[in-house]
């Protein structure tokens, strides 16, 4: 890992999403058709509005930019409000110059599952992988969708969510129920061959697992310990989620 978590005083979720939109938006001026790996959740909305606002001053062009997600819930698509399509869509892409057919999130309903993964795979294959993957953090020590587990799964596939991962998202939905059960994700091995990882988190609640993620062993129970042997890795957090370090 090459390091620098980021901290000043003060740095507060606005500072992380200004710090982060800041290091996306060096690569698309200095790889006008980069790939950028993107990523969902309540983290890195902020980092969105500030690309849009860098867009909407003038400041960048993604014309010729491609995007590759991490995940999709299986069983939603662009219909639903709670798809990752969707959040894409109204977060980002409807707002930017971006050529929407070169946004790729997994599909969430397909009839072939392990089709679709090893689709998702060859696609980020045949743009000649990811050159800035962004990364939120879930509380559990999740990146994508990879769960804490025994093993470190290598590429895109399916995975049974977690209680403490439904339990985490579940505010997004009308209810516990309308959560879907199942997603597809980037494996840690698709996420790994990114040439370079950037990795956003905020708040108290994460705290506890920024620490054992990158100053514990790396070990498949805490899935984002292995961005700690990424040659290119770069934190940015707030000081709630960097306060117990
Ligand atoms: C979801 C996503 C992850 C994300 C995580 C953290 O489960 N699949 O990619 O990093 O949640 O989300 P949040 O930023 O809302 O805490």
């Amino acid at each position: 890992m090459k390091g620098s978590a980021f901290y000043e005083n003060h740095f507060d979720y606005d500072a992380m999403s200004r710090q982060a939109a800041n290091i996306i938006a060096a690569q698309v001026i200095l790889k006008p058709n980069c790939v950028l790996g993107l990523a969902t959740g309540g983290t890195p909305v902020g980092t969105y509005k500030e690309l849009v606002a860098k867009y909407a001053a003038g400041e960048l062009d993604f014309s010729q930019v491609k995007t590759v997600n991490l995940d999709e819930y299986v069983g939603l698509d662009e219909t639903s409000d709670q798809s990752y399509i969707y959040f894409m869509r109204s977060n980002l892409f409807d707002h930017v110059n971006i050529d929407q057919n070169f946004t790729n999130v997994p599909r969430g309903i397909v009839d072939d599952a392990d089709a679709e993964c090893q689709r998702y795979e060859e696609l980020i294959a045949s743009y000649g992988g990811i050159d800035l993957q962004l990364l939120g953090l879930g509380p559990n020590g999740h990146i994508g969708f990879n769960e804490p587990d025994d093993h470190f799964p290598v590429q895109t596939h399916k995975v049974t969510l977690t209680d403490a991962t439904i339990q985490a998202n579940k505010r997004f939905f009308e209810k516990e129920e309308d959560v879907p059960r199942y997603a597809y994700t980037m494996g840690i091995g698709t996420i790994m061959k990114a040439k370079k990882i950037l990795m956003v988190v905020n708040g108290k609640g994460k705290a506890e697992i920024v620490k054992r993620a990158f100053f514990g062993p790396v070990t498949p129970e805490v899935p984002a310990s292995i961005l700690q042997l990424h040659p290119d890795f770069t934190l940015v957090a707030d000081e709630d989620a960097l306060s117990l370090i």
